[in-house]
């Protein structure tokens, strides 16, 4: 029996994928802006930069903090999480299995398993996948939230919360953690250009 037609064949497949792999990589390589993805990762360090900042001005104050000091941790992290969306046209997101808001419930597959991943890996702090969302093809950046010190004023055990805390969120998940736990993560997907 002649081995021809079974190399013909092989060749014709191997021409056929080498031909896929030529059409994706280019297609993938254009629809991303490098400096896009840098931007995103500084932009998110900022985000939690600020949260930190906000949280350690309440530590050692001497004088019980006012209602409106109170306020002024995460609900600016948010919302400044929803201007950046704005002005990008990323989605930029927090997400938490013992969430607060529920908007901040984990809504994808992908999301779930970025959770589970940072819980069961410590010391990782943040990567890259591609994703699908909302129809929309693209890179999505995961980065780990985790519990310091100053976040247990409002964080730690479930009847020390803030009356505050207690009234505005009567389905609050987000308590008892201890420092070091993983609280969530942020997340940013930024389309494709194509
Ligand atoms: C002064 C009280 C207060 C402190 C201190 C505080 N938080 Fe929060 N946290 C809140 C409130 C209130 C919300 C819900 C905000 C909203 O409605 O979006 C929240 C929400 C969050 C969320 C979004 C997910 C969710 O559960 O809705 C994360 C993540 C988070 N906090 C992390 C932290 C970390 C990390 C620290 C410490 C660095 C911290 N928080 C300190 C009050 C606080």
């Amino acid at each position: 029996m002649s081995i021809t037609p079974w190399l013909r064949r092989f060749s014709l497949m191997a021409i056929a994928l080498v031909a896929v792999f030529l059409w994706q990589t280019p297609l993938q390589a254009q629809s991303l802006n490098p400096e896009e993805l840098s931007e995103a990762v500084t932009q998110i360090e900022q985000l939690d930069g600020m949260r930190s900042q906000l949280a350690s001005g309440l530590e050692g104050t001497n004088t019980e903090p006012t209602l409106e000091t109170f306020k002024q941790v995460c609900k600016p992290v948010g919302m400044r999480a929803k201007q950046l969306s704005q002005e990008t046209g990323w989605t930029v997101q927090q997400i938490a299995e013992k969430y607060r808001n529920p908007d901040h419930a984990p809504k994808t597959e992908s999301a779930e398993f970025a959770l589970n991943l940072f819980k069961e890996n410590p010391t990782l702090v943040g990567y890259w996948d591609e994703e699908t969302l909302d129809g929309q093809q693209g890179a999505r950046y995961f980065r780990r939230i985790n519990v310091e010190a100053s976040c247990q004023v409002c964080h730690g055990r479930k009847g020390d919360r803030p009356d505050f805390v207690k009234n505005n969120y009567p389905q609050d998940l987000a308590y008892d953690f201890e420092v070091g736990d993983l609280r969530g993560l942020y997340s940013v997907f930024i389309p494709y250009l194509n």
